[in-house]
Parts: C-alpha cells; sequence; structure tokens
C-alpha cells in the first residue's frame, strides 16, 4: 500500500505578495504544504498550472514554498505555465521530475501533457496519442494503470470550465477505454475535487490551492476552501480523500 498527493493549479504570481482574484495564492499554497506531512507520502502528483503568467519569479517562489519537502514530486504543465521555465528552474531541484512513466507496487502511472500553447482549452497531440497507444500495447493483464493529466476530458457540470476540455477527448477516450488495466484518470485544472467513472475508469480531480470554480455562474469562484487530494493505492485499486482547509 502507498499514498501519493495531489496538488494542483496554484497559479503563482511573480511575487509572494501577489494578488489574484482577491487571492494571496503563495501563502495560500504554505497552507497547504503545512498540511502535507511528507513521511505518509510515497510523492506527491502537481497537475499543472504551477504559475498564473508562466513567469520566472513564480517558479522560484515554488521551489521556495517546496524546501522542506523531500519526497519525489513529478510535474505536468498545465494551460498557464510556461513549460520550457518551469522544466529549466524545477529541474535544477533534484527531487522534483518530469518522467513520462512511473512504476510504484504494481501500479503505473502515465503523464500525458493536454496544453496547447496559447489556449486555455486542452488538445493531446498526435505524438502523444501515439507514445500512449505504444506504450498500453506493452502492459501486462495484470498491472494496474493511471493517466495523469492536467485538463479534463469530460464535463464536470460547471460551464466556467467546461468550456475548456481536451478538445479530442473523444479520440484520446477512445486509446484509453479499449485497456481493462486503466483503472483511473487524475487532472486539476477544474478547480474542485471531482470523483466520477466513465465506464470501467474513475475520475478524480483535485481542488485548487488558491480558489474553486464550483459554481453553474460564470466568472463566480469560491475563495474559502483550499485543499489537495490523497489517493491510496495497493493491490485491489485506491481509494481517494480530498483534504479541505477553509480559509478566509
Ligand atoms: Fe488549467
Amino acid at each position: 500500500m502507498f499514498k501519493i498527493a495531489h496538488i494542483s493549479d496554484i497559479h503563482l504570481p511573480a511575487s509572494k505578495q501577489g494578488e489574484l482574484r482577491g487571492v494571496y495564492p503563495y501563502s495560500r499554497l504554505e497552507k497547504i504544504i503545512q498540511q502535507i506531512d511528507p513521511k505518509n507520502y510515497q510523492a506527491i502528483f502537481f497537475t499543472g498550472d504551477i504559475a498564473q503568467g508562466g513567469n520566472l519569479n513564480a517558479y522560484q517562489l515554488f521551489c521556495d514554498a517546496m524546501k522542506k519537502i523531500e519526497i519525489p514530486c513529478y510535474f505536468i504543465g498545465g494551460n498557464h505555465d510556461d513549460e520550457v521555465m518551469m522544466k529549466n528552474v524545477l529541474s535544477t531541484h533534484q527531487n522534483f521530475h518530469f518522467e513520462k512513466i512511473i512504476n510504484i507496487d504494481g501500479w503505473t502511472f502515465i503523464f500525458i501533457d493536454s496544453v496547447k500553447k496559447g489556449s486555455i482549452e486542452g488538445y493531446v497531440s498526435e505524438e502523444e496519442i501515439n507514445f500512449l497507444k505504444q506504450l498500453l500495447k506493452t502492459i501486462k493483464p495484470k498491472q494496474q494503470i493511471a493517466i495523469v493529466v492536467h485538463h479534463h476530458l469530460f464535463p464536470v457540470g460547471v460551464p466556467a470550465v467546461d468550456k475548456y476540455p481536451i478538445t479530442n477527448a473523444k479520440e484520446v477516450w477512445k486509446v484509453i477505454r479499449a485497456y481493462d488495466q486503466i483503472k483511473l484518470i487524475v487532472y486539476g485544472h477544474v478547480h474542485e475535487s471531482y470523483s466520477g467513472r466513465k465506464e470501467h475508469v474513475s475520475l478524480e480531480s483535485a481542488p485548487s490551492t488558491s480558489f474553486q470554480f464550483n459554481h453553474k455562474f460564470e466568472d463566480h469562484h469560491d475563495r474559502t476552501l483550499i485543499g489537495f487530494k490523497e489517493y491510496t493505492f495497493d493491490a485491489d485499486g485506491y481509494l481517494a480523500a480530498t483534504h479541505w482547509l477553509a480559509v478566509h
């Protein structure tokens, strides 16, 4: 049995005092990190949008906030990130990784890039889909697989975020649904904790560490809750839990 913490959509501005939609993302990230006891987790997954504007200072601030965390951290980019800058800054830290595939105790985690440069919505490139297809051809019948991606494949019921899903989700889903070994898709981008199901695959999103988009109204967001998700994996499957922190 092992646990993974899942953190997403931090949206750091260029300074610690930087404000976004009435909140201070850096101090909110610090509050979340204080909730994470590294000895309870095998790793932390970050599913994108670390920086609000892909700014160099924002990635350096992220490294500052994370300096006491010594367990492995795995990253994929979000639509707000500058992937090259993010990798340049973060890869100077020995426990920060950008692997496409990791294996832990019978589970394989596949990190898929869904960022379409210059767009809010997602798109999984032909190259990325081919990578996934080739990889899935090699998996064993009893292997358990989770896909880790920034954008959502399926609507979550909130118009403000459902405008910007993976636009070629049908094509991606066609590949995924052919494999019973794929148990789970984890994602960020939607700024809320969702648990869902599509055929044999579970869907889990992490809340944002800054603010949530959980309202049916355009441009309405919730500044009072921040959080992260936690998964406990074993040979039978996984359990998900959301850790919420009330803030003002
Ligand atoms: Fe996003």
